[in-house]
């Protein structure tokens, strides 16, 4: 099972092929199943049943051998499959960055967006191949495929970033990103009380 290196690291040519997302030199492969994103679908009755009947992969995150070490540079490559769920696209879970740092995501195929939230203000950044997504210091990420095939992008930021998920579960992401008739539609988050509305 590959893993990081262990610093002090030498200089390394890293390449990543997409899109068959594997790094090489290797570091850990993240599978993100639909039992793992409990709490963050709108329709959490539907993801449950579908966390029971074949538990679909919903993403993959195959990162390169360098650490998540404070003034490493790490980097990713996440793989969003197709899918929606109660019409809700299939999404990554989101995370805040608790030493807050900048991050930028660069889409190498597939049709996306990337979803920032800063507690007070939502923002939407449509991702195609070729654009880069910067996440300034501060701003929760998550990534969304809006498309039919799979929407993959490369990930690079600070290794001393750190990852805080329950923050998303908390405060959300200020919206949510449904597919609608004629394309995306963003609808504001709004907290599942268990009662219908
Ligand atoms: C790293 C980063 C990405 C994500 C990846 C999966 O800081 O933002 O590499 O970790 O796209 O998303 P999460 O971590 O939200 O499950
Ligand atoms: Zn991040």
């Amino acid at each position: 099972m590959p893993s990081f290196l262990a610093p002090p690291l030498q200089p390394l040519r890293i390449r990543f092929d997409s899109p068959a997302a594997t790094a090489e030199p290797a570091g850990p492969l993240l599978v993100r199943r639909m039992s793992s994103l409990e709490g963050l679908f709108e329709a959490e009755g539907l993801r449950r049943e579908l966390a029971d009947a074949g538990d679909p992969i919903v993403y993959t995150v195959a990162s390169s051998p360098v650490p998540e070490l404070p003034r490493e540079l790490p980097q990713s490559l996440t793989t969003i499959a197709p899918g929606t769920l109660g019409g809700e696209f299939y999404m990554t879970k989101g995370h805040q960055h608790p030493d807050p740092q900048g991050e930028i995501y660069l889409c190498l195929r597939g049709t996306g967006g990337l979803l920032t939230f800063d507690g007070a203000t939502t923002s939407w950044i449509e991702m195609t191949p070729g654009v880069i997504g910067y996440m300034p210091p501060g701003w929760a990420h998550r990534s969304i495929n809006t498309g039919d095939e799979e929407y993959q992008f490369l990930a690079v930021y600070p290794g001393s970033a750190g990852h805080d998920y329950q923050w998303v579960v908390e405060n959300g992401m200020g919206e949510r990103i449904f597919q609608g008739p004629t394309g995306v539609v963003r609808r504001p988050f709004r907290v599942d009380t268990g009662v219908p509305a």
